[in-house]
């Protein structure tokens, strides 16, 4: 895996203090896990010199080995499973049960980064209850965190969660589970008193104790008043740089969809010409004749098939 000790600012702080070296003036940042956690990602502040995080979507396990292969912090399973894998319009109608499957073929990877699970919509609307159980059922299906959307009227369910012992990373912004009441996807917190009601939630949701905060579709500037305003990381999609790290959606990244991508997308790769072009070429061969040749084919020993000619089964 992505992670080991050769990233561990705290272990070479040591090394260079045994040389015989003057100590960081600052107090050492948490030690980089084998397996990432709650807590070290909580820590990881920019302005305290951390490197931004990186957290990518994934929704199975080649997935998952991908993303962690590559060395990202956290894996979120996201309700976007709704559109880029499911095929739906938008995140409204994927279940928990859906959720939980797709969170446990994850799990099953093993990554070293941190998996978090997405609750999708009306699973912590209606009560305290069915909120913690169904968060629950993302534990159970090998999240070691919950994601939920909204600020200040969720208090309730958060601290419910977090007096479950189940972390919680917050979502504030654009939250597209929220898309009919904001009237579509739309850039949120453009004017100032959206602005300071956005900065009054999220540090509303890092006192009832998020560990980190997904920033969706706000301005940079907004951003900025966030991730200073909270201790906890912020982590931006659509939000500019100025986050503690960056959120991509994988199918968007690796450019697998069809969708034309928002403006804060950036394409690394065209997996989706990429693949289109390799099956077309299975299709060809097929069709020529060209697949499967000798090689890929299994035959006969000599004298099995010398047998079978006599009943008039040899192969050509
Ligand atoms: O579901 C998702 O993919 C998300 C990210 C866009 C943050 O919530």
């Amino acid at each position: 895996m992505a992670h080991d000790s050769a990233h561990d600012s705290t272990a070479s702080a040591a090394t260079s203090e045994a040389a015989g070296a003057r100590a960081p003036a600052a107090a050492p940042a948490p030690a980089r896990p084998a397996r990432i956690t709650v807590p070290w990602v909580r820590s990881r502040k920019v302005a305290d010199g951390a490197d931004p995080l990186v957290m990518v979507t994934a929704y199975d396990a080649p997935g998952a080995r991908i993303a962690d292969d590559a060395g990202v912090d956290m894996i979120l399973v996201g309700d976007s499973l709704a559109m880029v894998v499911l095929g739906y319009d938008d995140t409204l109608s994927v279940t928990v049960e859906e959720m939980a499957h797709h969170t446990a073929a994850v799990a099953r990877a093993r990554p070293a980064a941190l998996v978090v699970g997405d609750l999708p919509w009306m699973s912590y609307h209606v009560s305290v209850e069915e909120t913690v159980r169904n968060a629950a059922q993302l534990i159970r299906a090998g999240a070691q965190c919950v994601k939920l959307e909204g600020g200040s009227k969720r208090l309730t369910m958060i601290e419910a969660l977090i007096d479950a012992e189940i972390p919680v990373m917050g979502h504030l912004g654009l939250t597209p589970q929220s898309m009919h009441a904001m009237g579509g996807f739309r850039v949120q917190a453009k004017e100032s008193e959206a602005a300071l009601a956005l900065v009054a939630d999220a540090k509303a949701l890092a006192h009832a104790g998020c560990f980190a905060i997904v920033l969706e579709g706000v301005p940079d500037e907004v951003a900025r008043m966030v991730t200073d305003a909270v201790d906890v990381p912020t982590i931006g999609i659509g939000a500019g740089p100025r986050c503690d790290g960056q959120v991509l959606v994988y199918h968007d990244l690796l450019g697998l969809e069809d969708r034309t991508p928002a403006k804060f997308v950036r394409r690394y790769a065209d997996l989706k010409q990429a693949s289109v072009a390799a099956v077309g070429e299975f299709v060809a061969d097929v069709r020529g004749g060209a697949f499967p040749d000798h090689s890929e084919s299994y035959h006969l020993d000599s004298a099995q098939a010398e047998a079978l000619s006599l009943y008039g089964a040899a192969p050509d």
